[in-house]
Order: C-alpha cells, then sequence, then structure tokens
C-alpha cells in the first residue's frame, strides 16, 4: 500500500504520523519505505538522525540527475537508505529540493516519483510517503504516486475551512491523473477530548460527511522529545498512551482493529 500524509499547513503533524506509522509497519514486520519529499527534511532527521552527511545521495540528487538526464529511473535505488530500524528504509529530502522545484514543473516531471516508486515496489510491502507544506509539485507528485491519501488535522477552525479547498485539490488530482485515489481518512492530532472546542470542530467536520478516523492522538511533548532522539515512539517509549494512540490508528488503517478482549472467568 502506497499512503501520503497531506495537509497544505504547517506543522500539523505530517512527519510526525509519517514516521511513527511507518515505524510501527516495520516493528509488525512489513517491508517498509518512507519517502520524505519535504525540503524542511524532518521525516529524514527523525529517522536517520544526523545520519544524513552532506555526501549522502537524497532525493533531491535523483531529481537533478533525472532533469539533466544523466540517470534513469532504475536507478532511485541508489538513493534509499536503511534506518537504524529492521525493514524500515528512507528515501531522504534535502533542502535543494527547494530549487529544484520550479524546473521540475517546468519539464513536466510530475510522474517522475510514480515512476521511480514503481521500481522500488517489489522490495517494498509499504510506502509511506511525507509531503511538504504546499500544494506544490513534490506534493502533487505524490498524490499522483499514491493509492491512498491520510490527512492530519490539528482541530483549529481555520483548519477545518481549509480542508474542504483540500478534498477539492484532491479530487482534481484523482479526476486528471489518479483514479484509484482514494481519503483514507482525517487523523485528529493533538487532540483534546476534555475541551470542548476540539470536540465540536470534530464533531462538525463529522456532521459534514469528512472521514474522520476514530483514533487519534493526543498532544504529547514525549513526542518532541522522541524528534530530539531520532528515534520514533515505538522505539523511544514503546509504552507510553501516546504510542498506544499510533498503534491503534495504524490498526485502524489497516484493518486490524482488535476487539476488546473478554475478561477471562474463573477457570477459563
Ligand atoms: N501529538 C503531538 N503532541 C505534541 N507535539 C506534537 C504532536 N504531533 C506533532 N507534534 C510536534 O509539532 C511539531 C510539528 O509536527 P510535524 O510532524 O513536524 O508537522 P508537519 O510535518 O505537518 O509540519 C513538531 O515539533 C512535533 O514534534
Ligand atoms: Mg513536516
Amino acid at each position: 500500500m502506497r499512503r501520503v500524509v497531506f495537509n497544505q499547513k504547517g506543522g500539523v503533524g505530517k512527519s510526525t504520523i509519517t514516521c511513527n506509522l511507518a515505524a510501527i509497519n516495520a516493528a509488525e514486520g512489513r517491508r517498509t519505505l518512507v519517502v520524505d519529499l519535504d525540503q524542511q527534511a524532518n521525516s529524514t532527521q527523525y529517522l536517520l538522525g544526523q545520519g544524513v552527511a552532506g555526501s549522502t545521495p537524497t532525493l533531491a540528487d535523483f531529481f537533478s540527475e533525472m532533469l539533466s538526464f544523466r540517470i534513469t529511473r532504475r536507478a532511485v535505488k541508489m538513493f534509499v537508505h536503511p534506518t537504524a530500524h529492521e525493514g524500515l528504509d528512507i528515501l531522504p529530502a534535502h533542502h535543494d529540493l527547494e530549487n529544484l522545484h520550479d524546473k521540475l514543473g517546468a519539464k513536466y516531471k510530475i510522474y517522475k516519483l510514480r515512476d521511480a516508486l514503481e521500481e522500488l515496489l517489489p522490495g517494498y510491502d509499504d510506502v509511506y510517503i511525507d509531503t511538504p507544506p504546499a500544494m506544490n509539485f513534490f506534493t502533487r507528485s505524490a498524490l499522483i504516486a499514491t493509492e491512498s491519501c491520510i490527512i492530519p488535522f490539528d482541530c483549529d477552525e481555520f483548519s477545518r475551512k481549509a480542508l474542504y479547498q483540500l478534498m477539492a485539490d484532491v479530487s482534481e488530482i484523482r479526476d486528471d491523473h489518479n483514479p484509484g485515489l482514494r481519503v483514507e481518512g482525517v487523523v485528529v492530532n493533538q487532540y483534546n477530548p476534555r475541551a470542548s472546542l476540539p470536540r465540536r470542530i470534530v464533531q462538525t467536520l463529522r456532521e459534514e460527511g469528512l472521514p474522520v478516523l476514530n483514533a487519534h492522538i493526543s498532544p504529547s511533548v514525549k513526542i518532541r522529545e522522541s524528534h530530539e532522539h531520532a528515534s520514533p515512539m515505538i522505539h523511544y517509549a514503546r509504552r507510553h498512551k501516546v504510542t498506544d494512540e499510533y498503534r491503534a490508528l495504524w490498526q485502524e488503517l489497516n484493518g486490524t482493529a482488535r476487539k476488546p478482549r473478554k475478561k477471562r472467568v474463573n477457570g477459563g
């Protein structure tokens, strides 16, 4: 399964959700690739730490060489890096992606990511794609290359209104380029169920027919610590409440949500 984590707004949890879902996916024994399309490279830093040395080939090198016809899509394997976690690899980002953005758009390279992923797919069960906070060339490439899209949402009223434009953008890509593209759901991040405003906003989304997922992620400083340690929650804090929430989200997305276990009766 190929999944894009997308919202034009920054700071809503795209990179955090991408990496934590991917880390759980790999820990479940599925060969997992993360693709970091954001020039800020937050997912890259989260998964590789300081491991992205200046000489490390990144997605920026891939796109750059592709522009000058020095490589074919087959060569994309050269740009994949293993992480410290078994079964979890990454195509890292680099800030040079920003410089390449306009050239790639002008030369109609919008299908190159999809083609490159097709080369890599035999080696992976699942791909998680992190996107920049904009509906730009890289985000469009990702939405063309994917089967599904997950939308992190931060319970803000402005963000709620922006969701309708976002859904329209996804529909347009579906109509023009990718008929199989589906929105798997809206993930409510930093959700505080005790405050009434977030509750009301989420209820409004549901009433308006948006596919809000049941699993939500609470606010937690532990997540920021896990970024600092470049270690996704399942490795950094296995038994933390938020780790359980990421697991529940993963299970909901993968259709493996477990029914609550029945209490054992004596002798049973
Ligand atoms: N559930 C959460 N609780 C606390 N902090 C969070 C949570 N999710 C994300 N963050 C923090 O919010 C910031 C933005 O998250 P990030 O995943 O980088 O968003 P985006 O990729 O959408 O810009 C980061 O500093 C991250 O550590
Ligand atoms: Mg990000």
